[in-house]
C-alpha cells in the first residue's frame, strides 16, 4: 500500500498500467470503476462529467485499454449518453502490440431491453455489442429489434441475474471485465459477491444534493476490500484502488 500518494503526472502510462495490473490473475477478473464526491455522491447535476478531472479521464481510458469487455448498465448508458465503444489510436496500438482485439466489446445490461437500436452505440460499434437482458426482455419486440444490431443474451427469466451476466461473458472468453456502473448494477454485483476490484476516484467536492451513492440496493453482508494504491491527481483528486480482500 502506497500511503503517501504519488502524483499521476509523474507516472508514465506503462507505470500506471503496471500499478493497475498488480495482483490481477490471468483468469476472470471483474473491475468496477467509479468517481465520488467527498460527501458520497456519484453524480453532480445528474452526470459525472464535472467530477474527476483530467487525471481521472487518463486512468479511465487506460483501464478500458486492458479490458476484454466494458460492461455498463442501461441507466448509465442512457443518462451519460454513451456512444460506441471506440478507443483512442494509442490504446488500439497498445492492444495490437499485446495481441488483443482493437477494441473491447461493449456489453450493456438491461432488464427491459429499453435501448435504441438506431443509437450510435450500435450503428457505429467497431465490435458487435452484447445486450444482456432477461428472457422476457429478449423475447419482447424491443429485444428482437436489438438482436438486429447486437448479440442479445438472456441472463435470467423476468429479471437479469448478475451471476449469469458474468458467466455469459466468461463463456465468450471475455475474462477481463471492466464495469463502469452504474449504482444499481454495482449494488447488484456487490450483493452477488462478484466484485474483484474497485477503482474509485475521490473528487474533492461537496455535492450536498440528491445524487445517488455509488452503489444502491441491498447486500446480505459487508464485503471486505483491501487497499492497493492511492495516487494524487491534479486539483487534489485521489485515485484509489481496492481489491477483494
Ligand atoms: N460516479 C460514477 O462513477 C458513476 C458511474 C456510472 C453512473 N453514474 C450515475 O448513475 C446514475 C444512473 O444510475 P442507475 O442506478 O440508474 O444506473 P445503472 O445501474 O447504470 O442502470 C440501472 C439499469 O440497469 C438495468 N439492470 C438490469 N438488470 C439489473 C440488475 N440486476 N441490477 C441493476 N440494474 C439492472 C435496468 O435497466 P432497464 O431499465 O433498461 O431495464 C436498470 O434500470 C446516473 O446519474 C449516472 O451519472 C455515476
Amino acid at each position: 500500500m502506497n500511503v503517501l500518494p504519488r502524483s499521476v503526472a509523474d507516472l508514465t502510462d506503462d507505470e500506471l498500467l503496471a500499478l493497475y495490473a498488480d495482483g490481477v490473475p490471468d483468469g476472470p477478473w471483474l473491475r468496477v470503476n467509479f468517481v465520488t464526491t467527498l460527501d458520497g455522491s456519484a453524480s453532480a447535476g445528474g452526470r459525472t462529467a464535472d467530477l474527476g478531472g483530467d487525471d481521472d479521464l487518463r486512468v479511465f481510458d487506460l483501464l478500458r485499454r486492458t479490458a476484454d469487455v466494458v460492461l455498463v448498465a442501461a441507466g448509465t448508458v442512457r443518462d451519460e449518453e454513451y456512444g460506441p465503444m471506440v478507443l483512442h489510436d494509442a490504446d488500439v496500438e497498445w492492444r495490437r502490440e499485446h495481441g488483443m482485439s482493437d477494441h473491447p466489446v461493449f456489453a450493456i445490461v438491461t432488464g427491459s431491453a429499453g435501448l435504441d437500436p438506431s443509437s450510435r452505440v450500435f450503428t457505429a460499434a467497431p465490435v458487435r455489442p452484447i445486450v444482456l437482458t432477461s428472457t422476457s426482455g429478449a423475447a419482447s419486440d424491443r429485444g428482437r429489434a436489438l438482436a438486429e444490431v447486437a448479440d442479445v443474451v438472456a441472463c435470467g427469466d423476468d429479471s437479469v441475474d448478475v451471476a449469469a451476466v458474468v458467466r455469459a461473458l466468461g463463456d465468450r472468453g471475455l475474462d477481463r471485465i471492466h464495469c463502469e456502473g452504474g449504482p444499481s448494477f454495482f449494488g447488484a454485483l456487490i450483493a452477488a459477491d462478484r466484485v474483484d476490484e474497485l477503482t474509485l476516484t475521490v473528487d474533492p467536492s461537496l455535492e450536498g444534493g440528491e445524487g445517488p451513492r455509488i452503489a444502491t440496493g441491498s447486500s446480505p453482508e459487508l464485503r471486505r476490500m483491501r487497499p492497493a494504491h492511492v495516487l494524487l491527481g491534479a486539483d487534489g483528486v485521489l485515485l484509489t484502488r481496492y481489491v477483494r480482500s
